[in-house]
């Protein structure tokens, strides 16, 4: 039975051996794609660190910082995280470059500040916080020093303890929306409204109410739960995603920054799906 075995049996044994790789090579994409797709996407690391002007993103500045936040508590400047060795982060190591960003300590210890949401981005998974860095690594080295941020309120002395290992997101549309809309898009972090004393209210995920000032006076964080009233809960998800990814509200307003609708509309119809699962997921509050 054994030397009869035909030819084309094993053809098809050693197709099926194969398979699992390749299936485990598209779930695992290059990670300059994977960390372009982040930094310049849903990320939108540049909504801070590429400076403005009034026709958008300056042309050959991308990613290379100096857009002042100015508020009560601070006047901070995003930092050059393009690889110049002098203005950037072109000496850092990967590994500090990866601490910076999801713990938001330096390579010299000293903290990072907000408004960069680090709070979630405690939250990015090994491999897609290795995606960044490897994509960052790529962008064009800018020569621009920036001033150095001042903060008149007390910086915490960290975010956390050191943050060893992040799995990716279970492979559910809403888990995997709850990761989109945390840790990388971080939806939550404008949307939840503030307690005394700059804490976010967590138990209000998503009820809206931060105010936004800037040179488009001030745009107010709207209620995203599925409250019907209160919230989107009324919406199609066609409206939702315009809203996402165009500026345009249901009723067909353009909405105002500092939302970065130009960098969700990079994200794959799928991450857009599981976005709005999680949307309606949520618990719907007035
Ligand atoms: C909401 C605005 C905002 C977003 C979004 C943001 N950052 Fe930042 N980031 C800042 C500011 C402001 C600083 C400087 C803070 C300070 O001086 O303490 C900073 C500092 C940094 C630093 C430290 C650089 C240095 O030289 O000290 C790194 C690295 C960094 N950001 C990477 C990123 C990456 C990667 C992303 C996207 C995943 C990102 N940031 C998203 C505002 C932001
Ligand atoms: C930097 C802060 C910020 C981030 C991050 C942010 N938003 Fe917003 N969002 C706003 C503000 C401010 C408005 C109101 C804009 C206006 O009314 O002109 C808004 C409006 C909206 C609206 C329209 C709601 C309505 O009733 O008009 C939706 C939907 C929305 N955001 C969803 C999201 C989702 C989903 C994400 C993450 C992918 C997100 N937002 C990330 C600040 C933010």
């Amino acid at each position: 039975m054994f030397r009869k075995t035909p030819a084309a049996t094993i053809a098809a044994l050693v197709l099926q051996l194969a398979l699992p790789a390749q299936a485990q090579a598209q779930a695992q994409p290059d990670p300059v794609a994977r960390g372009r797709y982040l930094v310049e996407g849903i990320a939108g690391c540049g909504n801070c660190h590429t400076p403005k002007g009034p026709q958008g993103d300056l042309p050959g500045m991308n990613m290379a910082g100096g857009a002042v936040f100015d508020e009560p508590p601070f006047r901070a400047v995003a930092s050059n995280i393009t690889p110049d060795p002098e203005t950037g982060i072109g000496r850092w190591t990967d590994a500090e470059v990866a601490r910076a960003i999801r713990e938001g300590i330096r390579p010299d210890g000293r903290i990072i500040g907000p408004p960069m949401p680090i709070e979630l981005y405690r939250g990015i998974s090994d491999a897609d916080l290795a995606a960044m860095v490897a994509y960052l690594r790529t962008v064009p080295a800018v020569r621009n020093a920036v001033e150095p941020s001042v903060y008149r309120m007390p910086l915490p002395p960290s975010y956390g303890p050191p943050v060893a290992n992040v799995a990716r997101p279970a492979d559910d549309p809403v888990a995997r929306g709850a990761y989109l809309a945390g840790p990388l898009g971080h939806c939550t972090e404008c949307h939840t409204p503030m307690r005394e004393g700059g804490q976010r209210d967590w138990p209000r995920l998503g009820a809206g109410g931060q105010q936004f000032p800037g040179p488009w006076g001030v745009s107010v964080a709207r209620n995203i739960t599925p409250h019907r009233e209160a919230g989107i809960g009324g919406w199609t998800d066609a409206q939702i995603l315009r809203a996402v990814t165009e500026g345009v509200s249901a009723d067909g307003r353009r909405m105002f920054p500092p939302m970065g609708y130009g960098y969700y509309a990079r994200m794959t119809p799928r991450d857009l799906a599981d976005l709005v699962a999680w949307l309606r997921s949520i618990p719907a509050l007035p």
